[in-house]
């Protein structure tokens, strides 16, 4: 088993960072309708969509700078290389952009964000601009992540069945 990446495969390090994140921010972007079907009140799903939104920004980072340190070890693509960079970094400036409003949402509520119980922001005082201005934002870019997932899984299923280049076992 490889740790790091190898010329033709993801290593595993950063296969299990990308398939957690992928199955967290899908339980994320389904929060609403996840808590209605487990019989959660929306103040226990809250409290837990910040913490694991949190932690999706903490992975993140790691995320990054192990692609870094992996940077120049997978061959890159024969096919729409460009288009593979551009879809790409739209994921990662959309699971970026994501929870940092998710915690601008949060600092303008006044109700504070904790991880797992451990207090992040304190509560404080509602900022009613920053909290609508911030709100809207991370329901757009929530909308955005379904497209560019979307438009992702198509990509993968294109390189598995039409271009037949291996691609999906890059990352399986
Ligand atoms: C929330 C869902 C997902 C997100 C945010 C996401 C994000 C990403 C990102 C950012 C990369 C680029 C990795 C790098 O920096 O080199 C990547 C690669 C990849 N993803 Fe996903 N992914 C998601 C779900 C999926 C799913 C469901 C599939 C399978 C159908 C998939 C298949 C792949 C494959 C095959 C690659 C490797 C592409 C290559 O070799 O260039 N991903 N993903
Ligand atoms: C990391 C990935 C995240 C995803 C995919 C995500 C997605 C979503 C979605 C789909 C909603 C419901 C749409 C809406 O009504 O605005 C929502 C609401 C919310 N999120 Fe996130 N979120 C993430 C991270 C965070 C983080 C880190 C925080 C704060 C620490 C946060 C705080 C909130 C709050 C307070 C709401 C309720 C907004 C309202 O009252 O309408 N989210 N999020």
């Amino acid at each position: 088993m490889n740790v790091l990446d190898t010329r033709y495969r993801y290593g595993a390090v950063s296969r299990a960072i990308h398939w957690s994140m992928a199955v967290l921010l899908v339980l994320m972007l389904g929060t609403e309708w996840l808590a209605e079907l487990v019989g959660m009140s929306e103040r226990e799903a809250m409290a837990l969509h910040k913490s694991v939104g949190v932690l999706l920004l903490g992975l993140l980072v790691f995320r990054l700078l192990w692609r870094r340190v992996n940077h120049g070890r997978l061959e890159a693509h024969v096919h729409w290389q460009w288009a593979a960079r551009l879809g790409h970094w739209a994921l990662y400036a959309a699971m970026l952009l994501i929870p940092v409003s998710g915690l601008l949402v949060a600092l303008g509520s006044g109700h504070g964000v904790e991880l797992f119980g451990l207090p992040l922001i304190a509560p404080g005082a509602e900022i009613e601009w920053l909290e609508e201005a911030a709100e809207e934002t991370h329901e757009v870019l929530a909308n955005l992540l379904w497209l560019l997932i979307g438009g992702h899984v198509l990509a993968s299923l294109a390189h598995q069945f039409w271009l037949r280049d291996h691609t999906l076992k890059r990352m399986a």
